[in-house]
């Protein structure tokens, strides 16, 4: 056998190893128990940011957000005012919003939830948007995305499953080999399977909650892409690896993976 031969041996034992590595990891991840659920993250964004009111009565899909924040104590009066729309869209309810949820998830998972939220830029796929992270492992996260800007762009396609809990706005999205796509409004739960990939688009004023379970370090590649070649932020790229590292390295030191 010539040089070239024992090469091709050399690359089909290395692809051997790393597929078989590869499924391990899955099954790892397939039978592992999580910290997070994501019917217990749905009803905390129901129960702190309930969609409007035409979704109470069950018929058709819930509005622009904000509107009836009836679980959370304080609220319910929004739901009356004739402006509430507009009221809805001001940056302190947001903030409230944000909090509760914050508030919650330390109350259920205490020890879990990151001190500070801090919202950090993220440029992915060619769009623009912010995340504030909440929980992070190697295995698992829980943060807060949304974007001021109408943006679009891919998706990405992950080695993680992916679940947004819409809080506000419409996120359209647009599956692969299809000619057709779908909006989505607060309080409708979207899941993103791994190895999928979609065409997105976020209106301004959009946010959720979203969860991810999978191989998380897979994604950052596809988080910073852009951040890297494209806006050259690099603080933003320090900003983004400090905090997955931080709240990874956390977990880590609770015994999590
Ligand atoms: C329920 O929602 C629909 C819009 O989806 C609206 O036309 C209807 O008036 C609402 N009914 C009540 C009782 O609020
Ligand atoms: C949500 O925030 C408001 C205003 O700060 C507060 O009154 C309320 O108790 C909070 N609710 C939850 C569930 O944290
Ligand atoms: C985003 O798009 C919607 C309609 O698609 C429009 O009503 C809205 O004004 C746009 N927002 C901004 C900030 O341009």
């Amino acid at each position: 056998m010539g040089k070239l031969g024992s090469l091709f041996k050399y690359a089909g034992s290395i692809a051997v190893i790393l597929a078989v590595f590869a499924m391990g990891l899955q099954y790892y991840l397939d039978h592992k128990t999580y910290l997070f659920d994501q019917a217990e993250l749905q009803k905390i964004a129901e129960r702190c940011v309930a969609p409007d009111v035409t979704r109470f009565n069950h018929s058709g899909h819930g509005g622009t957000g904000w509107l009836g924040m009836c679980g959370c104590a304080g609220f319910c009066s929004l739901r009356s005012f004739g402006g509430c729309l507009e009221s809805a869209a001001d940056q302190l309810d947001r903030e409230t919003a944000f909090a509760n949820i914050t508030t919650e998830l330390r109350r259920l998972y205490p020890d879990h939830i990151l001190p500070e939220v801090e919202f950090i830029f993220i440029n992915a796929g060619g769009w623009m948007g912010t995340f504030g992270l909440l929980h992070a492992s190697l295995t698992e996260y829980v943060l807060i995305f949304g974007t001021e800007l109408n943006t679009s762009g891919n998706s990405g396609r992950y080695w993680a499953d992916i679940w947004d809990t819409m809080l506000s706005g419409e996120f359209r999205q647009w599956p692969e080999g299809t000619v057709r796509s779908v909006v989505h409004k607060a309080g409708d739960t979207i899941y993103h399977a791994r190895g999928e990939v979609t065409g997105v688009q976020w209106t301004s004023g959009t946010y959720m909650l979203e969860l991810g379970r999978g191989v998380i370090p897979s994604t950052i590649l596809f988080a910073v892409a852009d951040t890297i070649f494209s806006t050259t932020d690099f603080m933003t790229l320090a900003k983004t690896l400090r905090i997955y590292g931080v709240a990874v390295v956390r977990e880590l030191l609770r015994g999590k993976i």
